[in-house]
């Protein structure tokens, strides 16, 4: 028997939104997470930066949410500006939340968007465009919903029952908005009764994996087996292993991708095994603009990152020298198809994306 509200407890997660006078913008801190679950509730531009830097606030598409949101919130406080010096301070703010973190699309795409309700704003009543504001921020948030509910329902038709199911990092509720992408399918089966047994990685250094996808499956009731990054190629290597779902950051317009450090070695090891490979993400994470993984910024993160963070002693020398890039680029030729919410895409990637934006204009 499922249980039903164990799978939605997950699945269903506030982890943004607004407060309700609409004054901040709520999240759940994920880097207290699973140990402690704790709301932030942010209404300063600085504080909405430091969520996002910090990672209490990560994942593509929760992050496009959130600033979605934030910029909303900010308008709201500057409601009583004359236009030309709304228009100014609030693309100043946009600027300012958008340096918080470079590789995710969806941080821009979502700002922009809330910035293209203030560029037509010119003539109406500042309090009118503030309130269209609203309505983009939670449409983002609606839209999302749906996407990665669509990417859910056609990420399952790619696995039967008992299939093992690699991941790596967290592309789940916590990162998206309801069910998640990478790990939608999984939670979606759960609900209708199909199992998978799922590996995560634990994925150093933040252990997203590790703290996050392993506790959401966990919580319901899904069978997870947590690895350490490395343990990889043996899971694959014993046959544990049917498929490999990942999320992304950016996906360039021939079909190479950024995921989550450890992204492209995985899908190196899937290839030698023989394991087809799919990253699943919103349309919102195709950035057409951007024509191959060479073009996409990777965002390098403080070495202390590797030294210092989850054991009670430092585990290397002060003085060490670290690269900590926070993603990496997967080469659209390892790649068996990208899962979106408008279909499963296949190659020659860069044509059937074209296609694909094609359509959608
Ligand atoms: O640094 P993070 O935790 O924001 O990295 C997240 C990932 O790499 C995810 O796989 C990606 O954002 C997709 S989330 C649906």
């Amino acid at each position: 028997m499922v249980d039903l509200n164990a799978v939605h407890e997950v699945t269903h997660i506030d982890n943004v939104k607004l407060n309700e006078d609409e004054t901040a913008v709520v999240i759940i801190d994920q880097t207290r997470l699973p140990n402690h679950l704790e709301y932030l509730s942010l209404s300063k531009p600085k504080e909405m930066y430091d969520a996002i830097k910090l990672l209490q606030i990560r994942g593509a598409p929760a992050i496009g949410i959130m600033a979605g949101y934030s910029m909303y919130v900010l308008g709201k406080q500057h409601k009583d500006l004359p236009y030309p010096f709304f228009k100014q301070k609030m693309t100043d703010l946009g600027d300012y939340l958008n340096s918080s973190r470079p590789t995710a699309v969806n941080l821009k795409w979502a700002i922009d968007r809330l910035l293209a309700v203030v560029n037509s704003g010119e003539g109406e009543p500042v309090e009118v465009t503030v309130n269209r504001m609203g309505i983009e921020a939670k449409k983002i948030h609606e839209e999302d919903i749906e996407m990665c509910r669509k990417i859910s329902e056609y990420g399952l038709t790619l696995v039967k029952p008992g299939d093992g199911i690699l991941t790596h990092c967290n592309a789940g509720p916590l990162a998206t908005s309801r069910y998640g992408t990478a790990i939608g399918p999984i939670f979606l089966g759960k609900e209708r009764g199909i199992d998978f047994k799922v590996y995560a990685d634990e994925t150093r250094p933040l252990l997203q994996g590790a703290r996050l996808t392993s506790y959401e499956l966990q919580k319901a009731g899904v069978d997870v087996t947590l690895i350490c990054d490395n343990m990889a190629s043996m899971v694959m290597k014993n046959g544990w292993v049917q498929a490999v779902f990942v999320g992304c950051d950016r996906i360039a317009a021939n079909g190479d991708f950024a995921n989550k450090i450890g992204t492209s070695g995985v899908a190196i090891l899937a290839k030698y095994y023989g394991i087809p490979v799919y990253s699943l993400g919103p349309t919102s994470t195709i950035d057409i603009n951007c024509p191959t993984g060479d073009d996409i910024k990777v965002e390098l993160r403080d070495p202390e990152e590797i030294k210092n963070m989850w054991y009670s002693e430092p585990m290397a020398l002060a003085e060490t020298k670290c690269y900590n890039p926070a993603f990496d680029v997967t080469d659209h030729s390892l790649l068996t198809g990208i899962v979106t919410d408008r279909g499963i895409i296949y190659p020659p990637f860069k044509e059937n994306i074209a296609k694909l934006f094609e359509k959608k204009e």
